[in-house]
């Protein structure tokens, strides 16, 4: 089975990952999960993992964490990743990614990790929630960087929320290339085209964002059931005026709208504007296309889920390929720094 895939196929390493701190959005897909399976995995050498160990930079449950690991699994195949034709893996499963995370934080300044926007954003919701700050979260962007940095990565396909941690990760590239000797690859971040930051549909000014315990009537989620769905959508905030318009930074309700019809259906959001009369037939045709595009994910993923053995394998295989990817890389940056062989 490993013989078969693309490994070493012409085209660039990519590498992409998701955490399971929660139901996976409509976000996590549109910004990045579903090109992973329509574009990137057919053209390059590419890894998508779900990376567990960044779910314990925040409080967490340990058996949440486990489920929505599987289930995070499970919706990568859902999706359209096949393990013949990329690597599917667990963060978790590979040492390399904590053994090159050692290596980042020799290499960062602190000053530089404060300024992550993510992290001011999280360490402030978590002083007014009176929970202490996890030194891991302010660590976290060194992680990723060993995630990327370990597999010669040279284009990371993201979300915009995720272009800061990427910069920063080519900082800590060249950084090190500079001081100990040409190691890594300086890779680059790439956003889709439309959708790469979907907004919160009740409060379109805040990203869609997966984390946190209970449900919002402003995210979808992946495998939230048809009827729930287009409630969601046909009950997104609008903004003042009664014309379509695409002005995201005037009336970001209707141009979130617009962006997840474009994502949805290929078209472009300025032009579908003009194609709107009402507020109410746009948010119908939006939540149709979200439907229509979540339906094949919902239901691969019931026959998927059914065959739990099936997923454990594809890990299994894709954590013991990602480990020969990375270790002789990794091996080289220990050497490079001064460790013993
Ligand atoms: P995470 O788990 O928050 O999100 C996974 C992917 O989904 C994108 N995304 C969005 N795109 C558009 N609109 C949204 N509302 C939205 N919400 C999420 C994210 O940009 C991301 O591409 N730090 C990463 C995980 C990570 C990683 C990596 C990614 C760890 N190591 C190495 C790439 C390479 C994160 O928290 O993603």
């Amino acid at each position: 089975m490993l013989g078969t895939r693309a490994s070493g196929a012409a085209g660039p390493r990519i590498f992409s990952g998701v955490q399971p701190t929660g139901h996976l959005t409509l976000g996590n897909y549109l910004g990045a999960m579903r090109r992973w399976a329509e574009v990137d995995q057919h053209r390059a050498e590419a890894l998508f993992c779900v990376v567990d160990m960044h779910a314990l930079t925040v409080e967490h449950d340990p058996a949440r964490v486990r489920r929505l690991s599987r289930q995070a699994a499970t919706l990568m195949l859902a999706m359209g990743l096949d393990p013949e034709r990329c690597t599917v893996f667990v963060q978790s499963h590979v040492d390399e990614h904590a053994r090159l995370s050692y290596l980042m934080e020799c290499t960062a300044a602190d000053g530089e990790m404060r300024r992550m926007i993510q992290y001011k954003e999280k360490a402030a919701a978590a002083a007014l929630r009176g929970e202490s700050v996890r030194v891991s979260l302010l660590t976290y962007p060194a992680l990723m960087a060993a995630d990327i940095l370990a597999y010669g990565t040279q284009e990371v396909p993201v979300g915009a929320d995720q272009a800061q941690h990427v910069e920063l990760t080519r900082d800590l590239a060249e950084r090190f290339n500079q001081r100990y000797g040409p190691t890594f690859v300086v890779p680059r971040a790439t956003h889709p085209k439309v959708a790469a930051r979907v907004m919160d549909l009740q409060e379109p000014t805040s990203k869609m964002g997966k984390s946190g315990q209970g449900r919002k009537t402003g995210v979808v989620y992946v495998l939230d059931e048809a009827e729930v769905v287009r409630k969601k959508v046909m009950r997104a905030v609008t903004d003042g005026g009664s014309d379509v318009a695409y002005e995201p930074d005037e009336r970001p309700g209707v141009a979130n709208l617009l962006n997840v019809l474009a994502a949805c259906t290929g078209g472009d959001p300025e032009k579908l504007a003009g194609a709107y009369g009402s507020y109410g037939t746009l948010k119908k045709d939006a939540a149709d296309a979200v439907v229509e595009v979540l339906r094949p994910v919902r239901e691969r993923h019931a026959a998927l889920a059914a065959d739990p053995a099936y997923v454990d394998g594809v890990l299994r295989d894709g954590a013991e390929r990602a480990r020969g990817l990375a270790r002789p890389r990794v091996d080289a940056a220990y050497r490079a720094v001064g460790l013993l062989a």
